[in-house]
């Protein structure tokens, strides 16, 4: 796949304003770069990309598998003022990633609450926002993104393969990666408007599904009815109570599988 250079992103970027970008052929984890500058004083939206990584990382402690020459990894420094949310952030990034993928792929997308985004019933991209506090609490939110851009040869490996997809199209990683980025900078610069959430709802893939999740440590299963305000997601069990998941993960549950 063609390299990923800043000469090449910048010539696709809309954004008129400075960014200071930063690209590796390979890193161990753009997120770690990004917070390491953050700490430094980088600016808002300084971007970190890299064509590969050795420690990819995941939501919930997880690593993310991130070979060279079919993926693009990318984390965003966005300068945040006192209480942002990081569900918030991480909706927003997964709105921003959808529509730079229906936009220069022309492919639909699905959003899987919180950070996943799907093409043709597989992950293709998934996102993991990070806190960097300082003396005055939550300073920056990292968004880091990763995005399997093609299939790599010999498929995937075999712990992701079910989940795992890639978006197969001609786009070439600096062209995602400038429209990830002009899309993440205009929600930041519109403080994150309304809209956007109402895009993420508009493609919840887990509305109306029986889900699976851990609440206080509890494991539970009720069907999902939407997204509140705060980006938590609500669900309401067999009891008829309700409630708002704001934190861990929520899995398709096996009574959405129709038996024969
Ligand atoms: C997940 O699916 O659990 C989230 C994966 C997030 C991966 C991206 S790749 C760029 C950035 N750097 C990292 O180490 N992780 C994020």
């Amino acid at each position: 796949m063609n390299t990923l250079t800043d000469e090449k992103i910048r010539s696709y970027l809309k954004y008129s304003g400075d960014i200071d970008l930063t690209v590796y052929k390979t890193t161990d984890s753009t997120n770690l770069r990004a917070k390491e500058a953050a700490l430094m004083g980088a600016p808002s939206l300084s971007v970190f990309a890299a064509e590969s990584q050795s420690a990819g990382r995941g939501r919930l402690g997880r690593s993310f598998y991130s070979p060279t020459d079919t993926g693009l990894y990318m984390t965003m420094l966005i300068r945040v003022k006192p209480g942002a949310l990081l569900n918030l952030a991480t909706i927003y990034a997964g709105t921003a990633v959808s529509k730079a993928i229906e936009e220069c792929c022309g492919l639909q997308t699905k959003l899987k609450w919180v950070n996943d985004v799907f093409v043709r019933g597989k992950k293709v991209c998934g996102i993991l926002a990070e806190a960097v506090t300082g003396k005055n609490g939550i300073e920056a939110i990292v968004i880091g993104i990763g995005v399997n851009v093609k299939t790599p040869q010999g498929g995937f490996p075999d712990e992701i393969k079910d989940i795992a997809g890639a978006l197969d199209t001609d786009v070439s990683r600096a062209e995602l990666c400038a429209a990830i980025a002009d899309e993440l900078i205009i929600l930041s610069e519109l403080d994150f408007y309304p809209e956007a959430l109402e895009y993420y709802r508009a493609r919840n893939m887990l509305l109306g599904m029986d889900v699976e999740y851990t609440l206080s440590g509890q494991k539970s299963h009720g069907i999902v009815f939407g997204i509140d305000d705060a980006g938590a997601l609500l669900i309401q069990n067999e009891n008829g109570d309700t409630c708002a998941l704001s934190y861990g993960e929520a899995t398709i549950g096996s009574k959405n599988v129709k038996h024969a």
